[in-house]
């Protein structure tokens, strides 16, 4: 059952203009030397987004790091040995992975890297609608504050939510589901959950178009439709997956079809390519009829991260401002690890077997 309170659609956040990194052979080279002995000498990890530039994800992996989704980055910076934790990604992800090792130093190229369903979501409002529905219990996507993961029951990544929410809903538990409301609504689509949907968007996301989708689908008809949830229903209703980022890669090398039409950011493609090399990959329109696209498929805070902030970071000063670490207080850091712990032992005990879905 969806509950149609009247929750305001929250103002689609205006991103920071698109700057991307541009680098010639010799600088990526210089720079990625540069980077490796500073992170050698800070016995640091580096921890990529694959909505990130090709340059970082392929450092991370040059490297012994790792280039996932949100779900895959708090896990693998949580169980790596590493002192310090370099965090290629959005604020929220940094946030994670401070949260879930307090003792180990977490930076971040550029502290301002951050996400529309992050900033839509005030810690403040978003604690006035639990108080007001104390019958219902919260459940909030990793792209949240630290604040808000510590006034939440759960936290969720894409990749796990609907698994969490269908448990949650067998438990007999109504829930207030906050900020992505494109998530929220497939989520509850697919699992018939009572949930109260807060109505935060993701600018790249909202942007893909259905009727432009149907079109290329026409041209394409042996393309496989991927999309992320985060993208509006009409979009949703004509994928062939829908998934994670990393269940979307996982889609391209699994599937038999030899196109592919992505709904998701074209950093993905990166990963893609390396994955299913020779298959065809095409990005799904953002354009077209009414089209209001700002971030087109591509993150404009993403884009922010680079190797020439990274290398600047690595060589400020520990504990200086320039360093770019992340600082979360305490019992905001200690409430939040609660409600991230919650997802991460239930993703232990799922693959495990310990917890039955059911139909
Ligand atoms: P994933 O958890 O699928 O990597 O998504 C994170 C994100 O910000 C998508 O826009
Ligand atoms: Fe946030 Fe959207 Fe950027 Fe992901 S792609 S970090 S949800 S603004």
């Amino acid at each position: 059952m969806r509950v149609d309170f009247p929750l305001p659609v929250k103002p689609v956040i205006q991103p920071p203009p698109m700057v991307e990194e541009v680098l010639d052979d010799r600088e990526r080279l210089s720079l990625k030397n540069r980077i490796k002995k500073l992170m050698a000498e800070q016995d640091a990890v580096l921890v990529a987004h694959y909505y990130t530039s090709a340059d970082l994800q392929d450092l991370a992996e040059e490297t012994g790091g790792c280039v996932s989704d949100s779900l895959e980055m708090a896990r693998f910076g949580h169980a790596h040995k590493a002192k310090t934790l370099i965090v290629a990604g959005v604020k929220f992800m940094g946030e994670t992975s401070k949260i879930l090792n307090p003792e180990k130093r977490v930076i971040m190229p550029d502290m301002g890297a951050d996400c529309s369903l992050d900033l839509a979501c005030p810690v403040d409002e978003f604690a006035a609608l639990c108080d007001e529905h104390p019958d219902r219990t919260s459940v909030v996507y990793a792209n949240t504050s630290a604040a808000v993961k510590a006034r939440a029951d759960w936290v969720v990544t894409s990749g796990i939510a609907a698994k969490i929410v269908k448990y949650l809903h067998g438990q007999g538990k109504k829930l207030l589901w906050a900020p992505d409301r494109h998530l929220g609504d497939y989520v509850q689509r697919v699992t018939g959950a009572d949930m109260l949907l807060w109505q935060g968007s993701c600018v790249v996301h909202e942007a893909f178009k259905a009727d432009g989708l149907k079109v290329l689908r026409e041209a394409h008809p042996d393309a496989a439709v991927l999309v992320h949830p985060e993208s509006p229903e009409a979009v949703i209703a004509m994928a062939d997956v829908v998934g994670s980022t990393t269940q979307l890669i996982d889609a391209v090398r699994r599937l038999p079809n030899h196109e592919f039409i992505v709904a998701t950011d074209n950093g993905i493609f990166h990963k893609m390519r390396a994955a299913a090399p020779g298959k065809i990959l095409l990005e799904a329109p953002t354009a077209g009829e009414g089209a209001t696209c700002v971030s087109c498929a591509h993150c404009p805070w993403m884009a922010m991260n680079g190797l020439r902030k990274l290398a600047a970071v690595l060589e400020a000063p520990i504990g200086s401002p320039g360093g770019n670490e992340i600082l979360i207080e305490e019992d905001i850091r200690a409430r939040a690890a609660v409600s991230i712990q919650r997802m991460l032992d239930f993703a232990a005990a799922e693959k495990a077997g310990r917890i039955q879905l059911g139909d």
